[in-house]
Parts: structure tokens; sequence; C-alpha cells
């Protein structure tokens, strides 16, 4: 017995020392394998005399059964041991940085565009679109340009070949057409922006062939002159981040308004230096005005109940004068150094969600 004490102690030892799978599985076969200690005792039972060969069994089966216990339960401990290796291995620290070359900017046009989004999205305009291919109808005459209007050849138009019905199809030289399918498609009241690419045969520092507009338009049986003003200043004042720059109305001319203003902001101009805000000078930044009735009426509305004001801006002007980008044509270029220098990091990127205050 003293002889069963002393393997126990040997081959509990040798388990709880067994570092990993394979040295435990050697220490079982040490003792329970076909050649292993225990079941060479088991082997010598049959020589024994009946009593002794009881309590040897017993003894024996005990000792087997503690045995096999203790390598199940070590087995766990190192599977569990090696599970946690291997998720100490495989972590992945998030707190590293991001490699800089494959993080892109955002375009400052597409900055601006949801700059002014975002502003008009909190006054409560909703966002509306149309085709960049309009035809003649609603790019001009439903907004009060006939075919003999002066105001065509002011707009560089890009047409192109064939007829579709009759009638030559453009590349929307401003984002009002999609004035007049808001309103045929549609019941007012009406409170819509539009932001889209728009087209005019011009290249020059301040002039692209594809350029980008936000229109906007409120139609309602109340609407009026003093909301159009305070819309646009506060526009204005949201825009540039500056609560008291000073905004004028200069009355103007644009078929599908009567009134029209043109929207100047203050500004310095000293030695070439500019600077927006208070200051001596003017710069038109858009043009607005109250719908023409007969644009209303060109879209089955009547003129008599309802009424609404309209504005348009070209981004690319307001992207340069925001961000003191001096010359329209970079936007087009791709160059990644000037996107580098004039481009925005993704989280910039105002949201509507939770308002401007960001
Ligand atoms: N469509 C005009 C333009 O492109 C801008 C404008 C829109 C003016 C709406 C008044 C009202 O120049």
């Amino acid at each position: 017995m003293d002889d069963l004490n002393t393997l126990r102690e040997d081959l509990m030892t040798a388990v709880g020392a067994a570092a990993d799978s394979a040295a435990l599985e050697e220490t079982r076969i040490t003792a329970l394998g076909k050649k292993g200690r225990i079941t060479a005792l088991m082997k010598g039972l049959g020589g024994m005399d009946p009593d002794q060969r009881k309590q040897m069994g017993q003894a024996l089966n005990a000792l087997k059964g503690e045995v096999a216990d203790a390598i199940e339960a070590r087995k766990a401990e190192i599977e569990n041991a090696e599970i946690d290796a291997g998720l100490e291995d495989d972590r992945v620290d998030v707190t590293l940085p991001v490699r800089p070359e494959t993080e892109g900017r955002i375009h400052p046009i597409s900055q601006t565009i949801d700059e002014i989004v975002a502003i008009l999205g909190e006054m409560g305009f909703a966002v509306a679109e149309g085709p960049d291919i309009e035809d003649d109808w609603h790019n001009f005459t439903a907004l009060n340009i006939p075919p003999d209007h002066p105001a065509r050849q002011e707009h560089d138009t890009f047409y192109l070949p064939g007829e579709k019905d009759g009638e030559r199809m453009v590349l929307r030289t401003h984002t009002s057409p999609v004035q007049i399918r808001t309103m045929q498609s549609g019941e007012p009241p009406f409170r819509i922006i539009v932001p889209g690419r728009t087209y005019r045969c011009d290249y020059d520092a301040t002039h692209s062939p594809m350029f980008h507009q936000v229109e906007g338009l409120v139609v309602d049986k109340t609407t009026h002159m003093g909301h159009l003003k305070g819309c646009l200043i506060e526009f204005c004042r949201a825009f540039f981040d500056l609560d008291d720059l000073p905004v004028r109305f200069r009355a103007s001319y644009f078929p599908f308004t009567e009134p029209s203003a043109e929207v100047d902001i203050g500004c310095t101009r000293d030695d070439g230096q500019f600077r927006i805000g208070h200051g001596d000078d003017w710069l038109e930044i858009l043009g607005c005005g109250m719908v023409n009735p007969k644009v209303l009426e060109n879209c089955g509305i009547d003129p008599e109940v309802y009424q609404g004001f309209a504005f348009g801006m070209g981004v690319e002007r307001l992207a340069m004068l925001k961000y003191g980008i001096p010359d329209l044509r970079t936007f087009y270029e791709s160059d990644l150094r000037w996107l580098k220098h004039y481009g925005f990091a993704a989280l910039d990127v105002p949201s509507m969600v939770g308002g401007l205050g960001r």
C-alpha cells in the first residue's frame, strides 16, 4: 500500500506538471496506457490470493479513477490556457492610428454643398433633384423665358443634337427647371432646395463649363418678400459664420421672378487683400426674387391663391469665397496635392442630425 501511495504522488505530480496537451497525454500513457504503471499492477492481480486481490483491486481501481479525474481536470486547465494565449496573440489594438495614406479627403464642393444643405435643412427645406439633361420647356419656356427672349443668349447653352417631341434638349443651364418639375408634380405648399450640376459654355478663372448651383423654392398662401429676406440674411450669416455680416438686396432682373434681387454681402478690398464682413464694399453672391405669377400659372398653380420666393446660388463661388480658393478651374483638376490642402477630413462634414453645433 505504501507503494501505491508513492505511485499516486508520482502520478499526481506528473499530471500537475504537464505543461501542454502533449505532455499530459504522455503522463496518461505512463499511468493508464497498455504498458502503464497502473495497468501493470492490475495485471499482477491474477497471481494474488483472493483476499489480497480484492483489497488491492479496490485500491487500484480507486487510484485509476483518481488519476483519470486529475488528468481530465488538468486537460481542461491546459485547454483554457491555450485559448487565452491564442486570444492574447490575436489581440487587435484598436487605438493604433489609421495608416495616413488611405485617408481620403472631402472635396470642397461636396463640403460646401453639405454645409448649404445643413443650414437650409435646419430651416425646414427638403432636398429635391432633377435631370441634368432637360427639355427646352423646363429649362426656359416654363420659367418665362420664351424662345425669342434675350435671356436665352446670356445662358451660353449646350444644345444636344436631335430633338425630342419636337424640342431641343439642353444641358440644364441652371437648377431652376427643378422648380417647375416640383410644382408640376406636387401640391403646394413647397419648401425645397435643389443642389446639382449645371452647364454653360464658358471657361476661365471664374467660369467652368460644368458647375454647381443650389436652388431654393418656397410656395405658400402667405409667403412674402419678408420671408425671402429673412431666410437669405440668416443663410448668409450662418454660411460665412458671421453674426453681423451686412447683407443687402439690390434690385435686379430675372424672367422667372418679379420683383427680382441680387444679394450682396459686405466686404473690404485693401491692396489686393480681400475680407468678408463689415467694410466699405459689397460682393454679389446670389440671385433671388418672388416667383413670377406667370411661372406659377405655367405649373397650374393659381397665383391669386399662392405666391412664393426663389433663389439660386453658385456653389463654386461660395466655396472660393469661404475657403480662399483663387482659381475655379482647380476644383476639377483632380490634383491630389490641391485636395490635401483644400479638402476636408471626413469627420468635418456637417450633419443635419443634431443641428449645426459641431
Ligand atoms: N437661375 C438663376 C441663375 O442661374 C438664379 C436664380 C434662381 C435667380 C432663382 C432667382 C431665383 O442665374
